[in-house]
């Protein structure tokens, strides 16, 4: 059977993850004995901590195998519900009588899935979303998955998507205004007052704030303001109507969970809710209960490490290019210079030959400028492989 006849063009047309691409070439690299640094992986490298490991663990002993609310089970959303309190300013409506439609809090499997929830509950065809330029790499398919067009901000070459260059893009089409801080490829972090120009740009123009904030916790002390995260939800006009996604993977180490969620507009949260009944279903149940457990660990001395972490790479490179500063998350998007007359793709072949796996820009853009350097091993291997690409560099 021709099964290519079968395919859909909204899959077809889709290019597979370029970092899974890379990932496969690494694969195939280290199996011919090639020794490689992977500074690729978008994922911390710590080891989950014994408290969370064992509150999943007794969930599923404890039989809570089975299906659980679409919105989330209670533990989480009430622990969710109190973090958001204290860090917005929000009060989220949990109330036990209220039906699910009414909740403006959904427990998803994953923050791929709350962004996903969110464009098919928003975005009809033909319809806007302003995503950041580099991006997070399901933004722009999130969005033309249900027939929109992603419409992108140049952040180059800070990386901050301010109200100023948000708003020439703004147009009827427009449904919504995508951010991200800290940043993925950038690490970069928002400040108060561009997260309170953002939030009013948006209510000005009647279009949706989604500030994803899946790196929330891990934002240096550089990036906060009186110790505090800034975030839109907390801006004084337009902040009770941001749809904030986080998320438990990065924050924990439990990529593999699939877990985050999704607060905001009753209105759009009840449909993401409906969308889900009809597609998660709900997000893994033993799991929910191990986070929840999460939010009682404090994650401040790993997250200094990894700050540790980010000066090794700006030492090493920021004297051979112009890298922009992070402030949060665990990557830096590194431009080659532009003298070598390279591309991030043809940078990236040079690094692999030398034994350091890093991203292409292009992946994350229109652009095929710069790298991305996930600072997720070890500091003695951190340092060898930043010593090398500086090498690259001279
Ligand atoms: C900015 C950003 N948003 C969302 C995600 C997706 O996270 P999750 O694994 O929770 O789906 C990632 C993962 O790399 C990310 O970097």
């Amino acid at each position: 059977m021709d099964f290519q006849r079968l395919v859909a063009e909204r899959s077809a047309k889709i290019n597979g993850s370029g970092i899974r691409q890379v990932f496969d070439r690494v694969e195939v690299l280290r199996s011919q004995g090639k020794k490689l640094i992977n500074l690729g992986i978008g994922q911390p490298d710590f080891p989950v901590h014994e408290r969370i490991k064992k509150a999943a663990c007794d969930a599923i002993m404890a039989d809570h195998n089975g299906y659980m609310p679409t919105t989330g089970v209670p533990l989480l959303r009430e622990k969710a519900a109190v973090a958001l309190a204290t860090e917005t300013g929000w009060d989220v409506n949990l109330s036990k009588d209220a039906p699910a439609a009414s909740a403006n809090l959904i427990v998803t499997a994953g923050t791929s899935a709350a962004i996903f929830l969110a464009m098919q509950a928003i975005v009809n065809p033909g319809d806007e979303v302003i995503i950041p330029d580099p991006y997070f790499v399901l933004y722009p398919y999130a969005v033309s998955l249900c027939g929109g067009k992603a419409v992108s901000c140049d952040t180059y070459p800070d990386f901050k998507m301010t109200a100023a260059r948000v708003a020439p893009l703004i147009t009827a089409r427009t449904k919504a205004v995508l951010i991200n801080s800290p940043s993925n490829p950038g690490g970069v972090v928002l400040n108060q007052k561009e997260c309170d120009e953002l939030a009013a740009l948006c209510a000005e123009k009647g279009v949706l704030l989604i500030s994803d904030e899946i790196y929330d916790k891990f934002t240096f002390a550089e990036g906060l303001e009186d110790g505090v995260f800034p975030t839109p939800c907390r801006s004084p006009k337009g902040g009770k109507d941001v749809l904030l996604i986080r998320g438990y993977g990065k924050t924990y180490g439990v990529t593999g969970w699939r877990l985050g969620y999704a607060a905001g507009p009753r209105t759009i949260v009840a449909e993401m809710t409906k969308l889900q009944q009809y597609s998660f279903v709900c997000a893994p149940a033993p799991l929910q209960y191990g986070v929840a457990e999460a939010m009682n660990v404090d994650m401040g001395p790993t997250i200094e490490r990894y700050r540790g972490r980010r000066d090794i790479v700006l030492k090493h490179l920021a004297p051979h290019t112009r890298c922009s500063v992070p402030h949060g998350a665990f990557y830096v998007f590194v431009e080659v210079p532009p003298r070598l007359g390279q591309s991030g793709r043809q940078f990236h072949e040079r690094a692999l030959e030398a034994g350091v796996v890093v991203i292409p820009g292009g992946v994350f853009s229109a652009k095929d400028t710069h790298f991305r350097i996930s600072y997720t091993v070890g500091e003695a291997e951190l340092e060898k492989a930043s010593s090398i690409l500086a090498g690259l560099m001279k």
